[in-house]
């Protein structure tokens, strides 16, 4: 195995991802940033060096699950305090399965300044994967806003709320395209949406007529969930979060923010002209215009425009197709890891929306949780005291069996915590999602809901209340895929489980990036005493200067 090793600087610059300027955040000068690519098995090292001036930093290995370095999780808060400006941070993990990552700030809202990228990880060599493919292509699909994350922050936790509304645009592979000729500011320079900028021009996937190709496709929206659709080509889903995919056809695929799916597609269709490649918001009325990215039949000039309409989805609310296409998700036969047939604990986490002293609130179990601010691992490796509450989050909601979840909450009220759930080392648990309706009648929303450190097995996804005594007899505990980010259906129910074995402290919440904000998540904490010494690197806030051991 090897040494990977990179030197990323991030910063904030003026650019034009969808035509219109705004200020984004780099790595390297780009958006997505740079891939990280590498063999299973390999040692990763990013050296971060922030160059943001006025603000902290964090990033996140998506999907990997830091075996042995618990430390370099890189969320803020929970594994280790923020890169302060003009800091450098040593991020060093080994990925030890092959498959399709991702990497994000887990700072506040800063994944939606474009701070992301891609983690490709090749089998080791010697061993063949359970397809075959010419070309291997990585593309992130990503909703965009025009508002900064720190407009749309101090909307979410003002009275009134203030919510930031649909996206603007839709990127794939960090490219849009706003129609700058509906501009409605009031006092719009000029030059600040340009539609002939080069940088804003659709990303081109270049095929050769006849190849087959393995396209990794992940999903960093802030909000929206999305349906990606090649025009005029099947796609073939093969793997998921890093897992292979019993293979099955679609025509278009359903993803939520934090997932990954390889498809294969064969460029088997009329090779003399180009198709559109379009992702389209679902799960809530789009406001939004379809993303578009060229399928380049090459010879074909690149910029020469499909003759077609590009494609405009599934119909948005079809939650039963969204549904079954998530249940069609299952471990490759040859591949099946068998999960345990029991578990040792229940875990449910009603998702609802709530208020808190007339703010505005994501809870589970009507807690809402917030972030402490000194980092949960150091503060149990240093026995750090009171600086997270010692109650842990309750284990379902109070009067699950009453629970009206086709109805607005009736008692909207919420507590908020920064408390934890310590799990047993090497148990095994379940976790029930269950999804409810929001604060506006008639209405539910997806949640991805994240975990770090381990993946799990999709157990079952059904569809109204989770019934205890007898959705568990249809589990599916016979190959049942592993993810490490599933989505909980509107008015539905997920339940997944998972062997508590990786020492550390984790976060477990909604990948929407305001949700998780709001207060939408958990952390686990498993075998922190198993943990060797922390690396000095990652104190310096909170509680942990005053207690500071190099
Ligand atoms: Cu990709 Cu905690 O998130
Ligand atoms: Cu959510």
């Amino acid at each position: 195995s090897k040494i990977r090793r990179y030197k990323w600087e991030v910063k904030y610059e003026y650019k034009a991802q969808d035509c219109f300027k705004k200020l984004v955040i780099t790595i390297n000068g780009k958006t997505p940033g740079p891939s990280i690519l590498a063999q299973q098995g390999d040692t990763v090292i990013v050296e971060l060096k922030n160059g943001l001036l006025t603000e902290n930093v964090a990033i996140h290995w998506h999907g990997i699950r830091q075996i042995g370095t618990p430390w370099s999780d890189g969320t803020e808060g929970i594994t280790q305090c923020p890169i302060t400006p003009g800091d450098t941070f040593m991020y060093k993990f080994v990925v030890d399965r092959a498959g399709t990552y991702l990497y994000h700030a887990h700072y506040g809202m800063q994944r939606e300044a474009g701070l992301y990228g891609s983690i490709r990880v090749s089998v080791p060599d010697g061993v063949t994967e359970p397809f075959l493919y010419d070309y291997d292509r990585s593309i992130i699909l990503n909703d965009w806003y025009h508002k900064t994350p720190f407009e749309q922050a101090t909307g979410l936790s003002s009275i009134p709320f203030q919510w930031v509304g649909e996206p603007q645009s839709l990127l794939i592979q960090g490219r849009g395209r706003f129609n700058c000729s509906g501009l409605t500011y009031p006092s719009l320079e000029p030059g600040v949406c340009n539609a002939t900028l080069p940088e804003c021009s659709p990303y081109l996937l270049i095929v050769i007529p006849g190849k087959t190709y393995r396209l990794r496709i992940a999903s960093l929206t802030s909000l929206s969930a999305l349906n990606f659709e090649i025009e005029g080509h099947n796609m073939t889903v093969v793997e998921a979060d890093g897992h292979y995919v019993e293979p099955f056809v679609v025509k278009n695929l359903n993803i939520y923010s934090g997932e990954t799916y390889s498809v294969l597609i064969k460029a088997d269709q009329d090779p003399s002209r180009n198709y559109w490649a379009a992702s389209n918001v679902i799960s809530r009325k789009p406001t939004t215009p379809t993303g578009l990215a060229i399928l380049n039949y090459y010879p074909n000039h690149p910029r020469k425009s499909p003759p077609t309409i590009p494609p405009t989805g599934p119909v948005w609310n079809d939650s039963d197709y969204r549904l079954a296409q998530s249940n069609a998700t299952k471990a490759r036969q040859g591949y099946v890891h068998t999960p345990p047939l029991t578990s040792d604990r229940v875990i449910t986490l009603l998702n609802t929306q709530n208020n808190i002293d007339g703010y505005r609130r994501w809870s589970v179990n009507n807690v809402s949780f917030t972030l402490p601010h000194t980092p949960y691992l150091i503060a149990l490796k240093e026995n750090i005291t009171n600086v997270f509450d010692q109650t842990p989050p309750p284990e379902a909601y109070n009067d699950m069996e009453n629970y009206d979840i086709y109805k607005i909450p009736v008692n909207p009220n919420a507590t908020s915590s920064n408390g934890l759930y310590r799990l047993k080392f090497n148990s095994t648990v379940d976790i029930v999602l269950q999804n409810a309706n929001t604060m506006s009648a008639n209405n539910s929303e997806t949640h991805p809901w994240h975990l770090h450190g381990h993946d799990f097995w999709v157990l079952g996804q059904g569809k109204g209340k989770f019934d205890p005594m007898n959705d568990p007899k249809e589990y599916n505990l016979v190959n049942p895929i592993m993810k490490n980010t599933v989505a909980v259906h509107t008015f539905g129910w997920t339940a997944l489980r998972f062997i508590a074995d990786n020492p550390g402290v984790w976060a477990f919440h909604c990948h929407i990036e305001a949700h998780f904000y709001m207060g939408m998540g958990i952390v686990l904490e498993s075998g922190v005493e198993k943990i060797g010494k922390l690396p000095s690197s990652i104190m310096g806030c909170g509680k942990t200067k005053e207690d500071f051991r190099p």
